[in-house]
């Protein structure tokens, strides 16, 4: 389990417990060698070529100058070899998003952030940048701890109150934009930025960025999410029953509603949305859904029976780095689905969230169920037995 209470060279000799206090949605850090020896987990010739497959979502931004003007261009990918600008062009960027799920030491990097809740994290984005490349100066909706993994970036940071936006740019470009801080970072060098901070990172040479994000999510978008999980069960919910009107009297204003129908409609919905524990299972399997273009690979033979007295996971077990667990007071959740764990199968299962692995000793007392459930998991894909290769282990070998 990580060590809340002990500083740490990543957070500049803070404890987590002390940069969350101080720092975490409030101001930016700086932090000079927050990674010793950073190693990138791509080379820039691999993030090329993972910019040409549809496993993951890219983008790859030039500025021009015209007139006077700088000119920004989008172009979503995947990025073929004829789309890219050649490496000797400035002030162009591609962009990867969701390099952790399909490579396991970026899965790895993220994991020394688990100090932060899991359901707060987004995911890995890698960009590349020529020199002078960049996205312009713009402020993010997420918290971000931005990685220098190799060459010089000067970051610009400002803490604005206007957040106007340029118009007739493809990208989201603040219209006015003065730094009140500079930073060149080297290698293993990190910042974080709360939400809301305006930034500006250039690239001095060519550089590579590593945008480690925290998704904050918005009432309005939970809301919707959850009514819409929630109309698919309201009948189960709240039954269906009929509306009456034995006391309805004659009427001189036809097209008024009547005020008992408002009621009873009103009582329906009360009667749906007032349910903790259906709100907690919704909830949970929302935030544990996997993102649209994940798939899983199953690594284990065809089920087969084990062998009475026989250990049923002899080497132990891993979660797939894709795979999102979560867990409340109530439920354990998986990719978007979700299970109420009995009493001591809770300890175990929370135990696994936590860890994202168990040990063969740790799984000697497993009920039944929880392993009928963990073969299953195996069989789909979402866990491994503990010595076997991930999907992206593989792919990288
Ligand atoms: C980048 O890596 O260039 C973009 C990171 C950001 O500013 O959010
Ligand atoms: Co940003």
């Amino acid at each position: 389990m990580m060590q809340i209470n002990q500083p740490i060279s990543m957070l500049a000799g803070l404890s987590p417990k002390e940069f969350m206090q101080k720092y975490w949605q409030k101001k930016p850090l700086l932090i000079k060698g927050a990674f010793k020896d950073f190693k990138p987990v791509l080379s820039r010739a691999e993030l090329f070529e993972l910019a040409e497959s549809d496993e993951v979502q890219s983008r790859l931004i030039q500025a021009k100058l015209l007139d006077g003007k700088t000119q920004w261009s989008v172009y979503h990918g995947p990025i073929t070899g004829r789309g890219k600008p050649s490496f000797s062009e400035e002030a162009w960027t591609l962009l990867v998003q969701g390099v952790d799920l399909v490579n396991a030491d970026a899965a790895r990097l993220l994991r020394e952030f688990r100090f932060i809740p899991d359901a707060r994290l987004d995911d890995l984005m890698i960009s590349y940048a020529s020199h002078r490349g960049g996205v312009g100066p713009h402020f993010d909706s997420y918290d971000v701890f931005l990685i220098q993994a190799s060459g010089q970036r000067l970051w610009r940071i400002a803490k604005q109150k206007d957040f106007s936006l340029k118009q007739d740019t493809p990208l989201k470009i603040l219209n006015h934009f003065e730094a009140e801080k500079e930073y060149v970072l080297d290698p293993g060098d990190m910042l974080y930025l709360p939400p809301m901070y305006a930034h500006d990172g250039i690239a001095v040479g060519e550089c590579m960025t590593y945008s480690v994000g925290f998704r904050a999510p918005k009432s309005d978008e939970l809301a919707r999410e959850i009514f819409l999980r929630l109309s698919d069960d309201v009948q189960d919910l709240i039954g269906s029953k009929l509306y009456s009107d034995p006391d309805q009297m004659a009427v001189t204003t036809p097209a008024q509603i009547p005020l008992e129908l408002k009621h009873f409609a009103m009582s329906a919905l009360a009667q749906a949305i007032d349910r903790p524990i259906i709100f907690s299972r919704l909830l949970g399997e929302m935030l544990s859904e996997p993102k649209d273009h994940v798939w899983f690979q199953s690594s284990v033979p065809a089920p087969t029976k084990v062998r009475k007295g026989a250990h049923p996971f002899p080497s132990g077990i891993r979660l797939d780095d894709q795979t999102k667990m979560l867990y409340d007071e109530h439920f354990i959740f998986m990719n978007g689905e979700g299970w109420r764990a009995t009493s001591k199968d809770k300890t175990l299962m929370r135990l696994l969230a936590n860890q994202r692995t168990l040990s063969r000793e740790e799984l000697t007392n497993a009920s039944e169920d929880a392993v009928d459930l963990i073969r299953n998991w195996l069989d789909a894909g979402w866990a491994h037995p503990l010595q076997m290769l991930t999907k992206q282990a593989l792919n990288k070998g």
